[in-house]
């Protein structure tokens, strides 16, 4: 039976770890999967996390089954962080899912439950496992455009153009904030354009949101996908803890149906319940449970917020240091777009063979799109990564 195995195509981000891992150079630099770094180059366990684990592992007498949706508790907690009060809990179905990429494996699952001829439409680029899922689940993927890559912002007109043609039936996939792979973001203005052309189109919004808190603030990069939310009359949302709460490895997310319909709630959560136990029985618990434990306890809730803000700013302070020693070297304002940029990622806008030059010549590792993590970075590696980019004439 194996035989017949044909070798998945590869992973262009993760592909990536196995090739810097194997680089002997010591002043190599990581710019590949979205994983937060401090100056040291390490992931470390946030101070609350830390805190949260031990109470867990104080009080907790149990590790019998919790429920197929997980703890309710949990939902809670996350509705709460991601939807705030734009619309009533009871309009929201909610599972807890194996990270935010086993969220979205459902919502497309769930699509194609419901309707075996939805398209999703996505933006051109997306994170590259969205049209690898979608592909896999034998779903149609239609692109939309959405990086231009003369301003490295957002093509809007191109994409207002292109979501024209989704229809009731349809779902547009939009990412909630800090854009995956671009770094380019809707402002507010544009985010209205696009609800009100859901609104009269009835496609079905989709948000992908997994890094709350990296871009604006948690409360700002939460702030289009509540106004969405509340305008239409029904959604999903993806939603991971992974970055901000820095719980990689603990698979730990949450996928929301939001129905205005107040009879609809009971279904939807039978539904998504049904999928978790078709998928995986029962989600995974530990991660869930330090979220839940933050969220709760007023003193962890203000020192994790504290942690991640100062994650972000730092990311930021990246990117202004990234964007005025190119403005230097260049002597012109054409990499400005760098600290306009928000989230972890920046598409800085060259070729795949550029991308090579910049592994092979410098030891600086992004994704072939020309997609950078500026978590990667550091103070020192700054000025040397500047240097590459523009030996390599991007
Ligand atoms: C990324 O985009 O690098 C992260 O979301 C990690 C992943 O699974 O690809």
């Amino acid at each position: 039976m194996f035989e017949k195995l044909k070798q998945p195509a590869p992973d262009s981000i993760l592909g990536l770890v196995k090739l810097y891992r194997e680089d002997p150079r010591e002043n190599k630099i990581d710019l590949g999967v979205g994983v937060y770094k401090d100056a040291n180059g390490l992931t470390p366990v946030m101070r609350a996390v830390k805190a949260a684990e031990q109470q867990i592992w104080e009080a907790q007498d149990s590790k019998a089954y919790t429920s197929l949706a997980g703890d309710p508790a949990f939902a809670d907690a996350m509705v709460e962080l991601v939807l705030g009060d734009a619309v009533p809990r009871e309009t929201v179905a909610a599972i807890a899912t194996p990270g935010g990429t086993g969220a979205i494996r459902q919502a497309f699952e769930l699509i194609r439950n419901i309707n075996a001829d939805a398209r999703v439409f996505v933006s051109d680029p997306t994170w590259p496992n969205h049209l690898s899922i979608l592909d896999y689940l034998g779903i149609e993927a239609v692109s939309y455009r959405y990086f231009d890559s003369e301003t490295r912002g957002v093509d809007f007109n191109g994409m207002m153009e292109d979501l024209k043609g989704a229809k009731k039936g349809d779902v547009v996939l939009l990412h909630g904030c800090c854009h995956n792979p671009t770094g380019a973001n809707l402002n507010s203005t544009e985010w209205d354009a696009v609800i009100k052309l859901l609104q009269d189109s009835g496609a079905t919004p989709m948000i992908d949101i997994a890094y709350q808190g990296f871009g604006d603030g948690l409360e700002a990069d939460a702030a289009a996908t509540r106004k969405l939310v509340a305008a239409v009359p029904e959604c999903l949302i993806a939603a991971s803890c992974s970055k901000n709460f820095g719980i990689y490895r603990e698979r730990t997310g949450m996928l929301m149906a939001v129905s205005k319909d107040m009879g609809a709630q009971a279904l939807n959560q039978a539904a998504l319940a049904f999928l978790n136990r078709q998928n995986f029985s029962f989600p995974p618990d530990h991660g869930a449970r330090i979220v839940t434990t933050i969220m709760h306890d007023t003193a962890l809730r203000e020192d994790w917020m504290a942690e991640l803000e100062a994650v972000r700013l730092g990311m930021l302070d990246l990117r202004t240091q990234l964007a005025s020693e190119l403005q230097r070297l260049s002597g012109s304002d054409r990499f400005g777009f760098l600290a306009q940029h928000r989230g972890m990622f920046s598409r800085i806008g060259t070729t795949p063979e550029k991308v090579v030059e910049l592994r092979e010549k410098h030891g600086v590792y992004m994704v072939g799109d020309s997609r950078m993590n500026i978590a990667g970075l550091n103070t020192q590696t700054v000025p040397i990564l500047a240097q590459a980019i523009i030996d390599v004439g991007v």
